[in-house]
């Protein structure tokens, strides 16, 4: 089974609109790949899509925290119980109401290197459910703890690679005395992220810092904050849009971050991004949270 999640928005011009969906037409695509499910046409899937959300277009709220989630589903429909490469398959989009994700405006992150996400060779860079199902029990004990998400880790050296369902970014000053934003590179364990595309795509355009693609570690990040270079740290994704992080609890010790949660000033602003292949391909106003510096 492989999926993929996606919004539709309402505008203040009352016009609907979806986020870059292209780049969830073809995450979905790659997904389906490994999960050995059939090849489908991305521009024709998309176009189904964009007649439901006309449909239903009532169901969209008027609202600036919430939108319509949609939920494109693809499984294997084999009569067997076998384990093999399926010959029948079901393509289908349910949608819901979204809110906001979390109660609190700041995620609580509970880090313990017994758990991991995902691994080279596997499917940590699709949309399957697979990968859902085996996170729930470490979420269980973050939850037991205190905690929203699991910052998940990899290696022996705990390099940071997803927070919950999100992608991960840290805005600090680098070991080289740099401003920097970076993210874990897309190395097969990293989804990627349409939120944390555009994200790279925003503040490589602004030019204002070094935007990078590379591995972090719980060291690097530890010695940071006491070091006091770090500026802000967020997870990023659809749900969500920009999540900052308040506290990681790690290695029995709890690294308070909240103190730093201003460091960026989340605002929601309308920026011009070009999407691909809903209504038109002209170039739409679509809202994003835009990180601005304060
Ligand atoms: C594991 C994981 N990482 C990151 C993301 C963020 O991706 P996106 O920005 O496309 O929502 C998601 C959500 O789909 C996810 O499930």
């Amino acid at each position: 089974m492989v999926f993929e999640g996606l919004k539709v928005y309402r505008g203040d011009d009352n016009k609907l609109r979806l986020f870059r969906p292209m780049l969830n037409m073809n995450r979905m695509a790659s997904s389906a790949k490994k999960a050995c499910l059939p090849a489908f046409d991305q521009p024709e899937f998309l176009e189904c899509i964009r007649r439901l959300v006309e449909i239903d277009q009532d169901w969209v709220p008027h609202s600036y925290n919430a939108s319509l989630y949609i939920r494109p589903t693809f499984i294997s429909t084999e009569q067997s119980l076998g384990v093999k490469k399926p010959c029948r398959a079901l393509l289908y989009v349910i949608m819901c109401l979204a809110g906001t994700y979390f109660n609190t405006n700041a995620a609580s992150l509970w880090a313990d290197p017994k758990y991991i996400r995902a691994w080279k060779g596997g499917t940590g860079d699709c949309k399957m459910g697979g990968n859902y199902g085996c996170s729930l029990f470490a979420l269980d004990e973050a939850v037991d703890n205190g905690c929203q998400q699991v910052l998940w880790l990899y290696g022996d050296d705990h390099q940071i690679t997803e927070a919950g369902t999100m992608n991960v970014f840290l805005f600090w000053i680098n070991e080289d005395g740099e401003e920097e934003l970076a993210t874990p590179p897309l190395d097969g364990i990293i989804l990627p992220g349409v939120t944390r595309q555009s994200i790279l795509d925003l503040t490589r355009n602004w030019g204002e810092f070094k935007v990078s693609e590379r591995y972090l570690t719980m060291s690097q990040l530890c010695s940071a904050l006491k070091q006091q270079r770090v500026k802000e740290m967020f997870g990023s994704g659809t749900a969500c849009m920009i999540c900052p992080i308040r506290h990681i609890a790690y290695n029995g010790q709890v690294r308070n971050l909240s103190n730093i949660i201003l460091g960026f000033k989340k605002t929601s602003v309308e920026v011009e991004v070009s999407t691909q292949g809903f209504y038109s391909s002209k170039s739409v106003k679509v809202l994003i949270s835009k990180l601005l510096k304060v």
